[in-house]
């Protein structure tokens, strides 16, 4: 398992996917995310709010995406791109361009996770069932946990339908054959549901190990199930920030204590008003978060020191570049490789298919290195001169859909 290449209490401001395409393999404990829904409204925080300023859209459309990562998706996941064929032809252009948006991030998710790693997707019905097919075919259906039900009371109502009254996290391994860090919670049980809990508590002594007292009853408690009631944030509680969406410490508390533990590292690549990354620093653990909005820096800050009180901080280490990889090696430089490829592929064009003299055949990244690609040599292809000249500096899946639009 790789190192991380940045330090903790590491914001970066800006696109998630330029930041995680350059972070190490395997280095990363917990991620969890709450990306926007694609509940197709614009949020903004209220004036005079800590978060005044903070806006973000949730509506889109193909123009909102790099609609050349979809070709991209071809390639690396088949599964994940007719996942989002499907998707298409049973709701619309917007859910595809919005899963076309999350599976590029999901590989990337993925590779940085360590195999003891884990992922917990904030997201409500408006596209769960879309993203749990799409989390299925990344990061494969038995690494399928839990579907999380957070129930909250909201008392808005729509005409013709039951109140909405849940947001769901779906909860995986890093892999298939992934071991996920999880410790058991659990729920007090109140005196008169102790006989009804009884062989539940027994259970959980079992899993955790712990001993508990059960003279009286009423310290029992039971292991926590995968329906949890916690209130949203009222508008007067101390924690609110008015940021748009911002979701209860208490949420984020539970997800950081069952899924890692003290001196892990937690990423949010969505970080909003910093919720999960105050979790974090409370519990002792590292983190690091991406937010688009350079407001989250600011509350990071603020809600960190008035957390912290008298104890030091620094602030957050506040950064708009990417890292840059340190897993890879010394790779030696992609022209060596021109002999390996021109053999493996026969002499012939990766892409204009062509039988071409090595001579004329030039090295050639597939996401080029100003995108995020490495000198991997999984990142490299041999291109006849004429097709590398006309690809410049795109991916080929720009290249090719620009080929198709001529
Ligand atoms: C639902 S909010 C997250 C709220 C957060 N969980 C909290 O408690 O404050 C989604 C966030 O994703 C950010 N965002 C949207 N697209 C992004 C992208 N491509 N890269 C990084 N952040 C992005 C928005 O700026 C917004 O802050």
């Amino acid at each position: 398992m790789a190192q991380p290449n940045f330090t903790s209490g590491t914001v970066w401001t800006g696109d998630n996917l330029r930041m995680l395409r350059g972070m190490n393999s395997e280095c990363v404990d917990l991620i969890y995310l709450d990306p926007p829904f694609n509940s197709n409204r614009v949020y903004e925080a209220p004036i005079g709010s800590k978060a005044a300023g903070a806006a973000f859209k949730d509506a889109w459309t193909l123009d909102d995406v790099d609609v050349h990562e979809h070709g991209e998706l071809a390639d690396r996941n088949p599964a994940a791109y007719s996942v989002i064929e499907a998707a298409r032809q049973a709701h619309g252009k917007g859910m595809q361009s919005y899963l076309i948006f999350m599976a590029v991030r999901f590989l990337e998710m993925r590779r940085i996770l360590k195999p003891t790693g884990s992922i917990h997707l904030h997201c409500d019905p408006t596209a769960s069932h879309y993203l749990k097919l799409l989390m299925d075919a990344v990061f494969g259906r038995a690494a399928f946990r839990n579907e999380i039900v957070w129930c909250y009371r909201k008392w808005s109502t729509e005409a013709g339908q039951f109140a909405k009254n849940h947001d769901v996290i779906l909860f995986y391994a890093a892999g298939d054959g992934g071991d996920p860090t999880f410790n058991v919670q659990f729920v007090a049980t109140s005196k008169g549901t102790m006989k009804r809990w009884k062989g539940k508590r027994q259970q959980a002594v079992v899993v955790d190990g712990a001993r508990q007292a059960t003279a009286t009853g009423e310290d029992a408690r039971s292991p926590m199930s995968d329906w949890w009631e916690i209130s949203i944030i009222n508008p007067n509680a101390k924690e609110r920030t008015g940021y748009p969406t911002q979701k209860p410490l208490a949420l984020l508390d539970r997800i950081v204590r069952a899924s890692s533990n003290p001196g892990d590292l937690i990423l949010d690549p969505f970080c909003g008003c910093a919720t999960t990354l105050v979790a974090a620093d409370r519990l002792q653990r590292r983190w690091a978060g991406i937010d688009l909005s350079p407001l989250a820096v600011k509350l990071v800050d603020e809600r960190i020191a008035a957390d912290r009180g008298d104890m030091p901080w620094g602030g957050a280490n506040a950064l708009t570049d990417p890292p840059k990889r340190t897993d890879l090696g010394e790779l030696p430089n992609y022209r060596t490789h021109r002999h390996r490829l021109y053999g493996e592929q026969e002499g012939v064009c990766a892409s204009c298919g062509t039988h071409f003299p090595f001579r004329v055949m030039d090295v050639d990244h597939i996401l080029p290195i100003s995108r995020g690609g490495t000198d991997h040599p999984d990142n490299l292809q041999l291109l006849c001169s004429g097709c590398n000249r006309s690809k410049g500096g795109r991916t080929m899946a720009e290249w090719r859909a620009a080929q198709g639009a001529d």
